[in-house]
């Protein structure tokens, strides 16, 4: 499993380069066009009331750049962006003390805000709705309640996992967009972009064998790149062309749907172990040695993107095109399911 990391859409140790690249502003952020459109109308509008920007939750699988787009919502706003994620805030006087400690139209950005525990997300209702927070002095009969004023903040929550948050919480948000998987032709400006910034040199059609394994995921496209011109600079004359990305991503053992070792241990514990399915959740997760979450977050919103799985209340089956791609002899029972392949 050398690639697991490699494929990961989650930020790890060495994607120092890939947050270098990040743009700042938001002309300069590549696809997502109608959340790009969206947050552009927003920032302007409040930029023109001189208020402070309505509260924004992003949703959306790792690595499509919810923490760029809160960090281009600060900037486009002049405003600081203060960062902390929901399993970071753990009693409801961090909380208080992040928010008390706010200044007029800065940003709090909590990724992975569906994690945040029900005490702190109490605290977080009036916060949001009328930049007040209430703080409990004292214990028992002589406990007091105090009403902090706030001042007024935009809080931009980001999740992978949008059905988790509770609906109140949810309802707060007065700005809400989903983020979605990268077309191709996006990932590859974005590709070009990163190396033009990295001192790299790429050639369109290395860019664009790079953009269509890198599973609709910029992070996991500007990982790519790095790795790829390596192999440029020993195998070649550093110049990624189309066959040098092809070779590299090759050797990664990245097939050309950007499916990597795990996608396809998930696809054929399913066929292989479970008779193609229905399986839950917990035993498929056990059968590849992966957490729960990492599936389900990480693995299964790509592989259900290209029509690999589909979802059954009983739990995940492979489709046909499962079958074929792992060279498995299609049974009867399978149905066609929608995707790639339509
Ligand atoms: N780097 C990572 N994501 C990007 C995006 N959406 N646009 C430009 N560069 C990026």
């Amino acid at each position: 499993m050398q690639d697991e990391r490699l494929m990961s859409a989650q930020l790890v140790a060495g994607d120092e380069a890939e947050v270098s690249v990040r743009p700042q502003r938001l002309d300069d952020y590549i696809g997502q066009q109608r959340v790009k459109e969206n947050l552009g109308i927003f920032i302007s509008a409040s930029r023109e009331r001189g208020s402070s920007m309505d509260h924004v939750l992003l949703s959306g699988p790792p690595g499509l750049g919810k923490t760029t787009l809160a960090t281009i919502i600060a900037n486009e706003m002049g405003k600081t962006i203060r960062k902390t994620s929901g399993p970071a805030i753990e009693r409801p006087g961090d909380l208080a003390a992040i928010l008390s400690n706010l200044e007029a139209g800065e940003v709090l950005f909590i990724d992975e805000i569906h994690r945040l525990n029900r005490s702190v997300e109490e605290i977080m209702y009036p916060a949001m709705e009328d930049f007040t927070i209430d703080i409990i002095i004292g214990k028992g009969p002589a406990a007091r309640t105090l009403c902090l004023d706030l001042p007024p903040f935009t809080l931009i929550g980001a999740t992978t996992r949008p059905g988790l948050l509770s609906s109140p919480l949810r309802d707060r948000f007065g700005i809400n967009q989903r983020l979605d998987f990268y077309e191709e032709e996006d990932l590859t400006q974005i590709i070009i972009r990163s190396a033009s910034i990295l001192g790299l040199k790429v050639e369109k059609t290395g860019a664009q064998e790079i953009a269509r394994r890198s599973r609709g995921t910029p992070r996991v496209a500007n990982r790519l790149l790095r790795r790829v011109s390596d192999y440029a600079l020993v195998k070649g004359d550093g110049s990624i062309s189309c066959d040098i990305a092809s070779l590299a991503l090759g050797k990664l053992e990245i097939d050309q749907y950007g499916l990597d070792n795990v996608d396809r241990m998930i696809l054929q514990a399913i066929i292989a172990k479970f008779g193609g399915g229905p399986v839950g959740l917990e035993t498929l997760a056990a059968a590849v040695s992966e957490e729960n979450d990492t599936i389900t977050d990480v693995y299964e919103p790509y592989l259900l993107k290209l029509g690999f799985i589909q979802k059954t209340p009983r739990g995940r089956i492979a489709t046909e095109h499962a079958y074929r791609h792992l060279g498995y002899k299609v049974p009867g029972s399978r149905l066609k399911a929608p995707g790639l392949f339509e």
